[in-house]
């Protein structure tokens, strides 16, 4: 009989309803000591929360995240909110020695992040932030393969997210729906936002990124700013491209937009080894290309594989071969290693430790485009 964990949400948006999906999957899917109780649901307006709770299942409600902290039968504090409120709220959870998930990026900036990493690691609490895509099982497939060394050594890293949904210049900033635009709760524009996730898979593929050098644009310089009611200078980058070298002298690049027509949440990922090339593309996630030069050369090319076989990762926990799942499963396949990790008492990453990382590489990134120089990590 699987323990209770009791999780408190804070936040109902995008990420509260994904992370309490797979908070009540997991269970009936994976074999786990704890089982997540969805305990108590956190957000300002109580009309909305109330809402949320009701529609997921979740026990209780809060209206101050400082109130659902402070209850005893919480162990969870599950952080959905901007990224501005990402700090105060973990530094508050750690000090109560709650464990955290957090949403990504871990922080404003690295310093913020060596912030709450510190604070976690003296409360000795676990800790994990949400870089889902890891567990998609083809990207933890391509992660397999190059750990397998079937790519050989590695020279090439190039990897895209592109959007198209802030083109319209009489599109405002801030506010509920439209804060990624301003950068007093963002941090960053796509640096933060999309160019992280693809900045944490590299790191966890390819290993340390050494030094970047990066250029951002803000195509539209002012937009109606939705708290104050008034036209306001944009300060978040609109697109990001950088060009990195990883620690181990492979060369990457890096791009991202939401200027991209056409394009709603491609990210994409490329590797070239001395052996093979992998591919992924996230509008085809239970997919993945590879190539192997190896093959004899009458049959050699991309080969598309359907990450769907019990012996490929996640997938005998789902259904039979040949049937995929999709993105909302990269949430619940997190809980479940953290879950994994607490009971083993070996933490499933990325912690907050490893998600400063990225964080770091972020940081550069907008160094760098400010600068126009190279700038080390
Ligand atoms: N892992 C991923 O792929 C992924 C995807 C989207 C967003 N995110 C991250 O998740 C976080 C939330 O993004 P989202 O898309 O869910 O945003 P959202 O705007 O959909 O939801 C944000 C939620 O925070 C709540 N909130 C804001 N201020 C609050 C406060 N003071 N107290 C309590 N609740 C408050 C809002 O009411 C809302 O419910 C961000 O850090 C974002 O970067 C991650």
């Amino acid at each position: 009989m699987a323990k209770p964990l009791n999780i408190g949400m804070i936040g109902y948006g995008f990420m509260g309803r994904a992370h309490s999906n797979a908070y009540c999957t997991v269970s009936n899917f994976f074999d786990l000591e704890y089982e997540p109780v969805l305990k108590a649901a956190c957000a300002r307006s109580e009309e909305k929360v109330k809402d949320f709770a009701d529609n997921w299942g979740y026990q209780s409600i809060e209206t101050d995240w400082r109130k659902l902290i402070a209850r005893d039968d919480i162990d969870v504090i599950d952080i959905c909110t901007p990224n501005n409120l990402h700090r105060e709220i973990a530094l508050a959870a750690a000090a109560a020695g709650k464990m955290i998930l957090c949403e990504k990026p871990l922080a404003m900036d690295a310093a913020e992040g060596e912030e709450m990493c510190e604070a976690v690691e003296k409360a000795g609490v676990a800790n994990m932030v949400w870089y889902n895509y890891r567990r998609v099982p083809a990207v933890t497939l391509a992660k397999q393969l190059i750990d397998e060394g079937r790519l050989g050594r590695i020279f090439h890293y190039r990897s895209n997210f592109l959007q198209d949904w802030t083109i319209s210049d009489d599109l405002p900033q801030g506010g509920a729906a439209l804060w990624r635009l301003d950068a007093e709760a963002a941090g960053s524009g796509v640096t933060g936002d999309l160019l992280a996730h693809c900045i944490d898979t590299a790191i966890w593929l390819n290993g340390a990124v050494k030094d970047v050098s990066a250029m951002t644009e803000t195509f539209i310089k002012e937009r109606m700013h939705n708290l104050t009611g008034k036209v306001e200078p944009v300060n978040i980058d609109d697109a990001c491209a950088f060009l990195a070298h990883f620690n181990n002298d492979s060369l990457a690049i890096f791009e991202s937009t939401r200027y991209a027509r056409g394009h709603k949440a491609l990210y994409t990922l490329e590797i070239n080894g001395e052996h093979a090339s992998i591919a992924w593309d996230l509008h085809d996630l239970h997919r993945l290309s590879y190539f192997d030069h190896r093959d004899d050369s009458i049959v050699r090319g991309w080969r598309s594989v359907h990450v769907t076989d019990g012996d490929m990762p996640y997938m005998d926990k789902w259904w039979v071969p040949g049937l995929q799942i999709g993105y909302e499963h990269s949430f619940v396949h997190h809980v479940a290693d953290f879950i994994e990790g607490v009971a083993s008492g070996t933490p499933a990453g990325p912690t907050f430790r490893d998600a400063l990382e990225t964080q770091k590489v972020c940081d550069a990134v907008l160094k760098s485009a400010a600068s126009r120089q190279w700038e080390n990590v």
